[in-house]
């Protein structure tokens, strides 16, 4: 049985994994649930799913009326045997009758502090965006198999993250708590592309591997010019061909900025040189991703479009468990096409390669750019060709005062304050 600590519970992977708990009630048992601020749907999780630690992000929670009383009712839940019942969340406190202990925390320490929780043995990453990373490095800290749908945390912290993942995957070895052969495991990828190539390396010798293919459906906008792209609004971006995703996401796949972030991601997690990591467009999204070998080999992973199943394989590893997912079926598929990305129009893939292949705080400075100027499209102050062009504007402003080696969760905080200041100041300047 694994214990389990979900960050981002309330969200498209966070409800996904839920749903993979809830088929495999034998495997794993949830422990912790932490959300930004949606805090009944994030109640009405922890009480289906029996959890009695919580947290919420969005520490300004803790100042409405329901919280206050939830406070007050962790007070009670102290003393052995107390009952507390309000009338907003009776609801959501009817799970802790008994006495059992639990408890709710409010801002990004709570949510940082429940990736460590002593009893948790893994931790589901599903937060949005760079406030993932310090619950990435505490979860590895604490010795927590990483879970990790939250890429921008690899993006902008690989350097720190992969270190420690390295040494969680000798102490595993050392204790015995990794599987015989293949990897440890003490990071496991739960984007689709990565949980691909993963499988695809399982057994080689990494030495071999000449390219990694990564795959990308092309987005909603695939074969549009630049001119078609001026008017688009936040609606028809959202509407993702084939994946069903938050908002953050749906909008960096219709910019190519989340295959960027992919493969900022992809040579992190498997030590490989940006000129070997190939993009390809696959719009029916049947094959995944693909490893090549030194003898021209090449593997696929090939699925139903499904996150559920990259995510039972981060959870289950190094076991495969059933799953009730409609299974590819191959006379249906037809034909399987392949293109190359056009980065012209989609300038953000571009960046985001030169971004990784300067490394350092580079792609620290474009994550937060862009997650600045993904949320000013969405709200409407931005426009959406604006995004890749806020991004490039930031990433130069920064290269030309210096790119800096990345040192400390501190530092990269204090980058992404900056590069948040200079994209906003940039977006400002633009509306008017
Ligand atoms: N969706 C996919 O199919 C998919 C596939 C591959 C990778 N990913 C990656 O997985 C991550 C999650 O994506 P998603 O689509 O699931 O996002 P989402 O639907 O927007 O959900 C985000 C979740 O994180 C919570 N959250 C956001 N900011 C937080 C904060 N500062 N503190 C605490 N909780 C916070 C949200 O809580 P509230 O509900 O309270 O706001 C919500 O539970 C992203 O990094 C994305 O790139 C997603």
């Amino acid at each position: 049985m694994k214990r389990i600590v979900i960050l981002g519970s309330t969200g498209s992977i966070g409800t996904q994994t839920l749903d993979v708990v809830a088929q495999h009630p034998e495997e794993l048992k949830v422990i912790g649930l932490a959300a930004h601020s949606r805090i009944d749907e994030l109640f009405a999780q922890a009480r289906a799913f029996n959890v009695r630690h919580v947290a919420l992000g969005d520490e300004r929670m803790a100042e409405t009326a329901s919280a206050e009383e939830l406070k007050n009712w962790i007070a009670q839940t102290n003393n052995a045997g107390s009952k507390a019942r309000t009338s907003s969340l009776s609801s959501a406190l009817s799970w802790v009758e008994g006495g059992r202990q639990g408890t709710v925390g409010f801002g990004a320490d709570a949510v940082v502090e429940l990736a460590q929780l002593p009893e948790a043995d893994v931790v589901v990453n599903a937060l949005v965006g760079a406030a993932g990373l310090r619950a990435s490095c505490a979860a590895l800290e604490a010795g927590k198999v990483l879970a990790l749908a939250n890429k921008e945390s690899l993006v902008v912290g690989g350097d720190l993250i992969i270190p420690l993942a390295r040494e969680l995957d000798q102490l595993r070895r050392a204790n015995g708590q990794a599987p015989l052969y293949g990897p440890a495991g003490a990071l496991m990828p739960i984007d689709s592309e990565h949980g691909a190539i993963y499988q695809c390396l399982l057994g080689e010798d990494a030495k071999t591997v000449s390219r990694l293919w990564v795959t990308a459906s092309g987005g909603p906008f695939r074969g549009k010019t630049r001119a078609e792209l001026t008017n688009i609004t936040p609606a028809q971006a959202l509407a993702h061909p084939t994946w069903n995703m938050g908002a953050k996401i749906s909008i960096d796949s219709s910019t190519l900025m989340n295959k960027g972030l992919e493969v900022i991601e992809a040579h992190h997690l498997f030590a490989m040189p940006y000129d070997q990591i190939a993009v390809v467009v696959q719009p029916q999204s049947a094959i995944h991703s693909m490893v090549e070998f030194a003898d021209g080999s090449v593997i696929a992973h090939l699925g139903t479009t499904d996150m559920r199943i990259p995510i039972q394989f981060a959870l289950s590893y190094p076991q495969r468990w059933s799953a009730p997912v409609e299974p590819l079926d191959f006379t249906k598929l037809g034909t399987l096409q392949f293109e190359a990305p056009d980065t012209d129009t989609f300038r953000a893939l571009a960046l985001a390669y030169h971004a990784g292949e300067v490394g350092g705080t580079l792609p620290c400075v474009m994550n937060a750019a862009n997650e600045v100027a993904v949320a000013a499209f969405l709200a409407e102050k931005g426009s959406y060709l604006g995004i890749a062009e806020c991004v490039e504007t930031v990433m130069e402003l920064h290269e030309s005062q210096g790119v800096q080696r990345v040192e400390s969760v501190e530092q990269l905080q204090a980058i992404d304050a900056w590069a948040r200041q200079a994209a906003n100041s940039y977006i400002d300047a633009q509306a008017n």
